[in-house]
Formats: C-alpha cells, structure tokens, sequence
C-alpha cells in the first residue's frame, strides 16, 4: 500500500496489492484523472489525460478551453464552466449565479484514515491507522471563496479504493449547494455493459445487466431511503465479463438516502462513472466558517470479473465497515412471530412458540411488530413505545423473565422513525411529522414520518427505545422503517433550509443508530425496511445484519440473495425460514431447500413452529445443527457463484471456501427438474489446486448418497485440480425446488480420513 506524488510528472500514484489509481495536476491547476486499474509500475503514464492532443491544450491555447473542458477527464467535475458531461458540484452564490471552478493548491498524504463527521465509512482497523493511507488533495474556487478537500484512502488489504469529498466555506458570504457528488470516474470506453441492482417489494435486488449506450444511464432513488426499487451501486463491465473473467470498474455509495449513481457515453467515447446525494430534492446553504461532507465512495476495479469484485467488497465490509461485536460471533438462531402470529399474539402463544423453538435447538425468541399502544392492525400506535401490558399479560420483563427461563433471548421490533396519526404522540406533536402546510401529509400504511432532523425528536425517538431497552433483558432489536418520505417539509426550518431535509433525516438516522449502539454495545441490531428496502452499506456501519426481503419463498430468495450477495457477505444477509404456502408467492417448496437457502444468511425461523407437521419440527433441529457446523464458514469465508437460476432459468449454485481453503459448503438447489437428462456437471472455485478434498454430502431426509446426490468417485476424495478443472457431476433429483448441500473437507492425501478444518 503505497501513496506517492510524482513531482517532475504532476502525478499522484496510489497502489495496493494489484490495484493503481492514477491521478494527474495539468497546468499546475486542473486535477486530472489518469489511470484506475490493474497495477503498472510505471511513473510515466500522464500522457493518457490527452492534453497534448490540439486543440485542447488549455494553456497553450485558451481560445478553445471550453472545448478542454469537455473532453479533459477531471477527478471532480464541477458545473458551468464547459464540461457538459455529469457534473459532481453545482454551487449558486448569494447573487444567484451558478458555477464553479476548483484550482489545485496542495495535498496532503496522511497515515490512517480520517472520520467523516456524522457519516458512516470505513475505517482502518488499526487504531493507530497503520493498515490505511489517505490522500487529501485541495482544491478552491477563488470567486466563491469555497474550499474543496478530495479524499482519497487506501487499506493494505482491500484492492477498493475509498472517496469522499469536504466542503468548507473560506468565503465572507454564504453559498448555497445545490449538487454535491461523491465521486466521478472518467475512462475510455469499449464495448461494455451496465450492472445495476434494481426490483421491487419482495423481489429485491435483482440483477440487470444491459448495454451501455450513448448517454446517461442511472439508477437513483428519491424516495428518501436507497429503496426497494435501485441500489446506490452500479458496475461498467467488458461485454464478455462473467464471474471469473473480464474487466469490472464498480461504485458503490456508503449512504442510506437519496442516491443517483450514473454512466455517461460521451461524444468521444469517454465514460463518465458518477455517483452520490441525488441532487433532486436536495440543497445546503453553507455559511462561512462551515462544511459539508458527501458520502464515502468505494470504487472497485477487477480484472478477473464479477466474482473477484465480489469478494473485494465482501472483505472490505467485514475488515473495515461493520463495527458490530456481533461481525466475527455466531448468530443466535432466531424465530421472529411475524409470519407466526402477525399481529394476534399474546404473551401464552410467544411462550408455547419459544418452548417449542427451545426443545429444537431454537436459541433467540423476537416479538415483532404489535407489542405497543393499543397496535393491533397497522393502523395505529407507531410513536407510543410503551408496552401493551394488557395484550401481553403483564409487564414485558415479565414475559422476557419467562422466554428467558425457556432458555431463549429475547429480542423485540420497534419502528423508530414513524408516527401513526392515530397516535398519542402525533396529537401530543403533530407538529412532529414532516408535512408541507396546507396540504395533508400523504400516508403510506397509515403512517407519517418524524422530522429527524429536530434534535428534540431524536431525544424523544432515543429515549423510547432505550427506556424499553433498559426495562428487561433484551439482546436483540430489529429496526425497521416502512414508507418512503413524502411532503419532506420541516415546520422549523427556514425556506433556503427546506432542500436541506433529505439529508439531515439520513443524518438523523445515523445519529439515533450510533446512540443505541453505544448505550447498549452488547445488543444484536438488525436493521430492516418493509423487507430490504435500506439494505446498504451505511446501515451496515451500525448492524451487522439486515432483513433481505419480506419475501421468504427459497426460490424468489435466489434471486435476492444472488443481488444481495454480489456485493454484501453473506453474515448480513437476513434470511429464515418460513411455512408454506408462502405468504407471498403462495409457492411450496420442500422444508430442506428452504433451510438451505436460508443458511446462506443469518438464519433463522419466520413461522408458527407449534402448527407446522411433526416432520418439519424434527428437521428443524437437523438444520440447526448445520447451521452450527457451517455458520462460521458461511460468516467468514470466500464467496463464489457457480451458476444462477435468474440466467440459466434451471437450477442454482454457489459455494463458500473458507480462507484457509480447508473446506468449502457448496449450495445447490433444482429449480425446476429436467426431464430424460443426465448429471450436471459442477466446476467447484477457490479451491487448492494441489489439495485433496472429501466430498461429504448433508442428505438430511434420504442419508449418504441418496437419490440425486452426487455419485462419489474415487471413494469420495478429488483433488482441487479436479473438482475444478473436472467437476462433481450431480444426478438430476426428483421433483422441483430440490437441493443439497456438499460439504468438501481437506484430507492429507487421497484416501485418509477428513479433518474439519476452520472457518
Ligand atoms: C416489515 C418487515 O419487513 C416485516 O418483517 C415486519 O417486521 C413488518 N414490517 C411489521 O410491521
């Protein structure tokens, strides 16, 4: 890891492992971008900014700067002075007038990794900030007395490279900002394709890859969080790339509210990557002395395709993102009543489900949404967090007391962030509610937002969950949010202030989360949006978790949890099993695939166990087992996608090696089964080529070597060489939505017994 500046070629070179990120000052003033990819080692690559190609060289011919403008590739591209492509800031003077030009001053190269104030973001694991290096390059626009600090951080262990953005007013006057980017990414372009990760309620997260044409392609959301519908994310991709080839330049916003992230096909080719606070909606009037900070961006470069992009986002969350306790520890195997109960519960029926869950190896009880006010529908309540005492019969210690002697924890729902209207508290504040005057708030399941901007309504909101939190002994929240934001009006805040509501709710958010996870450092949080409508990299900063969907069906769940997965570990991946028919798609699948796909997340049960058959009880206490034996590999490990359903529209496949390469868990579920066909042949990845390697098949309902198990060869012992070169052939099942897991364990040599190896 290795930042230098190259004086005699204006040139800023930041390297780690194979990783290089080029930066290029022309003129001792515009601040260029020259190179992001594979490492070169070479100091003599400036020429790749084109400023010598007439007739856009700037200072030896000012007649056409515009036309430099528009064709240069800046790091930081700004608005009104000629560059007519994505611009990152937009700035508006008291006077009214519109654009800014940033002049390079100086840098900075910093050990370790400063903190972004009030944001979540990476950081260096290291206290001392020995595993990280920040370069901090300055810029000014001299007219408006505005001062911007590029950031850019490097780790010794992650191929990413982490942005962000500071804006400080030098100036006498304020200035008003009315787009500010995080990070901008300009390249050649070829003949790429665009990956995004888009759905819907329920069918989260897909993903949909197109070509990449003339224009802009966004995806973006408005709604106030990241949403159901767009993932702050998006990857430029070779044509051919797959999981294992080709060239992949990939963004991604640390942020948990407004977004657009963009490509740009330009007039010459050129592609222009952007992506930050999406400026619609937004504004922030920045008075002297003061600053804005945009989100952090991770950018990532891969040469060996979508998998190695995968992995580098995966390593960078867990080694330098999630702060959790919880990141490295071994889930608590939960069952949540919601799709139980819903809201018919009583404190009699939690118990007989956690007694029942206890006798199965079941380990965390969690009451959701009904427990408060006088909620028994989503038509009331949000905002009173105080027990429903009769509905509970008695006090919630006393029925935590009573999970507890069950030998469960006990773990509760809250949704911070809303009020009813039919609530004590919005008659109490209705004041409280984000609303535009004159006009009536427009309700989403019956529901207003809190104004979390005011800190009057935080310490409110703050003191509602802690004080419940403080009542009984509780290990577990989950944190869920179920409407997007509408008439975002805040009754305290001046008119130049209104654009500035988004952002300070997001900000809002971040601050209530940080509270709770300080005053209660033991709690387990599991953030969660009406299904996965925040699943982004900012909430994981606090939990280290998140429920994926609502939708719980093991076959939509593919699709989900392969979007999810592409860029997010599996260890934040929410995901239980629940009763069929599902309560969504109305499909049966069989108990086992439902466990295994579950397993490929935190785990856990969504369902009343004391109704389900005698037979789906007993599997229950199998599965837990498996999750026991194979929660630290899944949690730890390296990922791979073998195949997916979502392309191939038959069956499903992917695979976790653990780091030390010892075994690897390799999930396979028959979607639909094909008739008069032979074995499918699986390429196993990540594996030692030179190790040798049982394969051990978990056939909970059939035994070893069941129907439409692989046919052990070689008495069950490959080679890595083989397993990947060759593959596992597995027998066609019968029957749809089938699937299995094989376990693969390293052995010394062909033939001898296997040793579990560590996770
Ligand atoms: C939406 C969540 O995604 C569900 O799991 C559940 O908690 C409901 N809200 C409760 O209202």
């Amino acid at each position: 890891m290795e930042i230098v500046y190259r004086e005699e070629q204006g040139l800023f070179r930041l390297t780690s492992g194979n990783m290089e990120y080029g930066i290029g000052i022309v003129d001792g003033q515009y601040v260029g971008h020259v190179y992001f990819g594979k490492r070169i080692e070479d100091d003599g690559y400036t020429y790749l900014m084109r400023t010598g190609e007439a007739p856009y060289t700037p200072s030896a011919n000012k007649r056409e700067t515009g036309a430099f403008m528009d064709s240069f590739p800046f790091e930081y591209s700004v608005w009104g002075r000629g560059d007519y492509r994505e611009s990152c800031l937009m700035v508006k003077s008291p006077e009214g007038y519109r654009g800014c030009e940033l002049w390079y001053e100086g840098y900075r190269i910093l050990d370790g990794k400063p903190r972004l104030s009030g944001l979540p973001a990476t950081f260096c694991k290291d206290p001392e900030g020995g595993d990280g290096k920040t370069l901090e390059l300055y810029c000014k626009d001299k007219v408006l007395g505005l001062r911007v600090i590029l950031r850019y951080s490097i780790f010794a262990d992650s191929e990413a490279l982490l942005r962000s953005v500071e804006l400080v007013n030098e100036g006498d006057k304020r200035v008003c900002l009315e787009k500010v980017l995080s990070a901008c990414l300009d390249m050649d372009s070829g003949h790429e394709q665009v990956l995004t990760l888009n759905g819907s309620w329920g069918r989260e997260r897909h993903m949909e890859r197109r070509d990449l044409a003339y224009g802009k392609q966004q995806v973006s959301s408005v709604r106030g969080e990241t949403s159901h519908q767009e993932q702050p994310f998006m990857a430029v991709l070779d044509q051919n790339a797959d999981q294992d080839h080709g060239e992949v330049y990939a963004m991604h916003l640390i942020y948990s509210g407004n977004f657009a992230a963009q490509v740009e096909k330009s007039q010459y080719d050129s592609l222009r990557m952007t992506i930050g606070i999406h400026p619609e909606g937004f504004s922030w009037m920045l008075k002297p002395g003061e600053h804005f900070t945009a989100p952090e961006a991770v950018l990532v470069y891969s040469d060996e395709g979508l998998g190695k992009m995968t992995r580098t986002f995966h390593d960078l969350y867990r080694n330098h993102l999630i702060r959790s306790p919880y990141l490295h520890e071994k889930r608590p195997v939960l069952l949540n009543n919601w799709e139980a109960t819903y809201f018919d519960f009583n404190s009699d029926k939690l118990i007989a489900i956690a007694r029942e869950a206890g006798k199965r190896g079941i380990e965390m009880l969690v009451m959701d949404d009904g427990w408060f006010g006088c909620r028994d529908s989503d038509n009331s309540s949000l905002g009173d967090w105080f027990v429903n005492e009769e509905k509970l019969q008695g006090t919630l210690k006393e029925l935590v007391d009573r999970v507890r002697e069950e030998g469960l924890l006990f773990g509760i729902w809250f949704e911070p962030e809303m009020v009813s209207p039919n609530s004590l508290l919005y008659r109490q504040h209705p004041d409280w509610a984000f609303a535009v005057p004159g006009r009536d708030p427009v309700q989403i399941r019956a529901q207003y937002v809190l104004d979390l901007s005011r800190p009057e309504v935080r310490d409110y909101v703050f003191e509602a969950v802690a004080n419940i939190l403080r009542s009984a002994d509780i290990s577990y929240v989950k944190w869920d949010m179920n409407r997007q934001l509408t008439d975002v009006g805040g009754l305290c805040m001046g008119a130049e202030r209104q654009g500035e509501l988004f952002h300070r709710y997001v900000l809002g958010v971040y601050e209530l989360q940080e509270r709770l996870v300080t005053e209660f450092p033991g709690l387990l949080l599991e953030n969660c949006s009406a299904g996965g409508a925040r699943f982004d990299p900012g909430m994981l900063y606090y939990s280290p978790q998140i429920w994926c969907s609502d939708d719980t069906d093991a076959i939509e769940r593919l699709a989900i949890q392969e979007g999810t997965a592409l860029l997010y570990p599996l260890s934040t991946m929410g995901a239980h099993v629940s009763d069929c028919p599902n309560h969504v798609t109305g499909r049966v699948t069989p108990f086992t695939t439902r466990g295994h796909v579950a397993m490929a997340g935190t785990f856990g049960y969504e369902l009343d166990i004391t109704r389900i058959s005698r037979e789906d009880q007993k599997e229950i206490e199998e599965q837990v087992k498996q999750y026991h034996q194979f929660q630290p590999l899944v949690r730890e490990g390296d990922y791979f996608r073998i195949a997916s359903y979502s392309e191939n529209h038959l069956y499903d496949c992917w695979e976790v090696v653990s780091k030390d390469q010892r075994q690897a868990l390799v999930t396979y579920v028959q979607v639909l089964a094909r008739p008069n066909y032979h074995s499918r042949r699986i390429r196993l990845k990540g594996l030692r080529e030179d190790g040798w390697y049982r394969l051990e098949t978990e056939d909970l309902r059939m035994g070893e070597y069941g129907e439409g198990l692989a046919q052990p060869q070689n008495g069950g012992v490959y080679s890595g060489r083989l397993l990947m070169r060759g593959g596992i052939l597995v027998d066609p099942m019968k029957g749809d939505y089938t699937s299995r897991l094989f376990h693969l364990v390293s052995v010394d040599h062909p033939g001898s017994r296997g040793t579990k190896g560590q996770g």
